[in-house]
């Protein structure tokens, strides 16, 4: 099944379309790579199929669950108590991370279960305990955001959302404050986790990574997207003219 599918998206700002009829799906435990250049749409796609932005028209189903359907050539979205009920599903890492920066490591991670999903205390801190194990970062539980490096604050922020339990989970530009050793982890904690059953939507620059992380890649330019397909065989040899050029046009 999908976890999630979109169709036909649209959006603008101040009048100019950004996003152009946009649909793409994502299998469960699958890891799907947006590529392009920048201003290409690729984040504003995140934050609206991330719920975090409402779209000007198309269609959104997240788990089976039609979260907005186009409707006069508008996105009519559910109301917002089961908006934010369908929004649980889904875990974001943004490059800003937005950290508490008042919280140390451990409480910015069971922040949300206790106030959202009201987990028990002892039980909210050993999930927290066992994720923070897991992405190396158990030495920093209490440590402050401000202490924190760029790669530190975003494993914090991965941390955090996997608390969530999401079903999918977006990251924008994940290698971006990491180290070529960290990348490699980074690759390899995300494959873990769509092992786990958990689908996974990147936005990156690296094409190394996005070849190596993801099983489908889509390559979009001026809102559109352009092409899609396997991950290998779309940064290997890819079909459109676009897409080899900006592929291999830093190579050349
Ligand atoms: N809040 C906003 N208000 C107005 N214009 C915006 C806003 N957000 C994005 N845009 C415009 O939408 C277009 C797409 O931006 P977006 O951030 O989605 O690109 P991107 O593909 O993520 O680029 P990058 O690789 O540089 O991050 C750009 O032309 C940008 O200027
Ligand atoms: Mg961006």
């Amino acid at each position: 099944m999908n976890v999630l599918e979109i169709a036909n998206l649209t959006k603008s700002y101040k009048g100019k379309k950004v996003l152009c009829g946009i649909s793409l799906s994502v299998g469960e435990g699958k890891i799907l790579s947006i590529i392009g250049p920048s201003g290409a749409g690729k984040t504003t796609l995140l934050r609206c199929a991330s719920l975090l932005e409402e779209a000007e028209d198309g269609e959104i189903t997240l788990q089976g669950e039609t979260i907005a359907s186009s409707i006069g050539g508008k996105a009519a979205y559910l109301p917002d108590k089961e908006l934010s009920k369908a929004r649980r599903a889904i875990g974001i890492v943004f490059q800003s991370y937005n950290l508490f920066p008042h919280f140390s490591v451990l409480r910015n991670v069971i922040d949300a279960p206790l106030t959202v999903l009201k987990e028990d205390k002892r039980e909210a801190r050993e999930k927290a305990e066992e994720l923070l194990v897991m992405i190396g970062l158990e030495n920093k539980m209490n440590a402050y955001p401000c202490e924190l490096s760029g790669g530190q604050k975003q494993r914090v922020a991965i941390a955090r959302a996997l608390a969530m339990d999401p079903k999918i989970i977006f990251f924008d530009e994940p290698t971006g404050a990491l180290d070529p050793k960290l990348t490699a982890q980074m690759s390899g904690l995300m494959r873990s986790l769509a092992m786990n059953g958990i689908s996974v939507v990147i936005v990156t620059h690296e094409m190394p990574f996005a070849r190596d992380t993801a099983d489908e890649v889509i390559f979009m330019e001026n809102g559109r997207i352009i092409e899609k397909g396997e991950a290998r065989k779309v940064i290997d040899t890819p079909e459109q003219e676009k897409t080899r050029d900006f592929i291999w046009g830093s190579e050349r």
